[in-house]
């Protein structure tokens, strides 16, 4: 599909209330708390947010109790997240009856579920601002009305725009996120994503390679990780994921790329070509499985089978040096038999991975799933996680061993004082390897030769 992009009209505006913004709060300084929940999606707007925040003269707060603004991020990919955030808002009502100037804003994507977010609004009167997924760019517009006196609730449905040119805070650390695409058009059948994030639509690649190179350039970060709900489907008037990979590569000061998520259904073998040529793509690839059970990835609208699914990861293993694989799944999707599970446990342990996250099916409103026969009790889709996670962990750790011995570059990214003082950092393929070192390495590429394992990490020395 053509992306529609924000006018220009439109950004200049948001500019002009920045600027507005900043005259009225010169020599305040007043203190910002951003509280975010879910994926890396979430993540980066809150980056955006912090940005606007930021150049309107807002500094960080330390925590709650001394900020002047609250913001919560929302996630609502599973029942709890939407609970925690019902609890974690209430106890503002506290902090604003000690400050009542402090502003309280909601957004992201629970917000977006027109329902909830007017739940939300009439349950907590102290809330000023309540906003979408869509809205981001015209946060200092809102922010401003708010500012006057206001209260904004501001939830339109999702046209699929794209916001270019806003500032971005990015936290701090070498590595970051640049977004390509946003929404989704999959509808797989347990997730609400689509609903809150709207269609599919692609960045210019001009853009993605000109921020990549910003915060390269001019920020310092050497790793990038490019963002979108399905990467392989990324499609800019022709220019497809591969060939943006390739074009990210080049990039000079680069040193490592990554990317996520995949969906199997769309992963080509010239991606998986374009990731064994790119020298800074890292081995490594989400590549959520779901379920290894035919009938229950039918049920859930993933549009490929374990089969295909096996293919792709020997395809990737064949041409991708050491990459390792790292997974979504969920149990007690309805109608799930033992034999269902069985089938995915057989899938873990045949793909081994070297790390998975373990979901047991959350009942989301108005997806196809939720008006499914046959839903799982919670007891049982508790015990099926417990199982699930026996066999993650026991896959895991055996795949660990096969590093000893070997070397390879780590990014040192921080040090962990708990007991003796160990440098951290990353391998390409995500592994977590810890050093003995001086903490003047945090944030440089060093060889190390890998000597044992620790849980699910590795631990080296540092070679010269
Ligand atoms: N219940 C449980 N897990 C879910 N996910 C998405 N929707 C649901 C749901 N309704 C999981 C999927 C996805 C990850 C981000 O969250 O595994 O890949
Ligand atoms: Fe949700 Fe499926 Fe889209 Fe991922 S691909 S965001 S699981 S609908």
């Amino acid at each position: 599909m053509q992306a529609k992009f924000v006018e220009d009209q439109i950004i200049k505006e948001s500019y002009s209330a920045i600027e507005r913004l900043r005259q009225r709060l010169l020599g305040v300084s007043p203190r910002y708390y951003i509280e975010t929940y879910g994926c890396q999606m979430n993540e980066h707007d809150s980056e955006k947010i912090a940005g606007m925040l930021e150049s309107v003269g807002y500094v960080p707060a330390v925590s709650k109790n001394d900020a002047d603004l609250i913001l919560f991020n929302t996630c609502c990919i599973r029942d709890h997240a939407e609970k925690r955030t019902f609890g974690n808002v209430g106890f503002v009502k506290e902090l604003k009856q000690n400050n009542p100037a402090l502003i309280t804003a909601v957004c992201g994507c629970m917000m977006q579920q027109r329902e909830v977010a007017k739940r939300l609004a009439s349950r907590f009167p102290f809330v000023d601002l309540v906003f979408g997924t869509n809205e981001l760019h015209i946060f200092p517009q809102m922010l401003e009305k708010v500012m006057d006196g206001g209260r904004v609730f501001e939830i339109k449905d999702i046209e699929g725009e794209i916001a270019e040119g806003l500032p971005i805070k990015r936290n701090e650390g070498f590595s970051t996120f640049v977004n390509i695409m946003y929404g989704c058009n999959n509808f797989c059948s347990y997730c609400i994503v689509p609903y809150v994030r709207g269609r599919e639509r692609s960045r210019r690649a001009e853009d993605i390679v000109a921020e990549v190179r910003h915060v390269v350039e001019a920020e310092g970060f050497t790793e990038v990780t490019l963002l979108g709900q399905n990467v392989n489907s990324y499609d800019d008037n022709g220019i497809k994921f591969p060939e943006l990979l390739r074009r990210v590569n080049e990039i000079e000061g680069l040193r490592r790329l990554r990317f996520m998520t995949s969906h199997p259904k769309d992963l080509s073998h010239e991606l998986v070509m374009a990731m064994a040529e790119c020298d800074k793509v890292c081995p490594h690839i989400h590549l959520p499985v779901q379920s290894g059970s035919n009938r229950i990835l039918q049920l859930m609208n993933r549009r490929y089978t374990r089969e295909h699914y096996l293919d792709l990861v020997k395809d990737l293993r064949e041409n991708v040096q050491g990459i390792e694989i790292t997974t979504d799944i969920i149990v007690g999707f309805p109608t799930e038999t033992d034999e269902d599970l069985n089938d995915t446990l057989d899938l873990v342990r045949k793909v081994g991975y070297s790390a998975a996250y373990s979901f047991a099916y959350s009942v989301r409103p108005g997806t196809k799933a939720a008006s499914m026969d046959g839903q799982i009790p919670e007891e049982i889709k508790k015990q099926r996680l417990a199982l699930l996670n026996e066999v993650i962990l026991e896959s895991v750790n055996g795949a660990n061993d096969k590093y000893i011995g070997t070397e390879d570059e780590i990014l040192i990214e921080g040090v962990d004082t708990r007991g003796e003082p160990m440098l951290f950092g990353k391998l390409g393929c995500l592994k977590m390897v810890y050093v003995k070192g001086d903490e003047s390495l945090i944030g440089t590429y060093h060889r190390a030769r890998i000597t044992g394992t620790r849980f699910n990490s590795l631990v080296g020395e540092l070679m010269d």
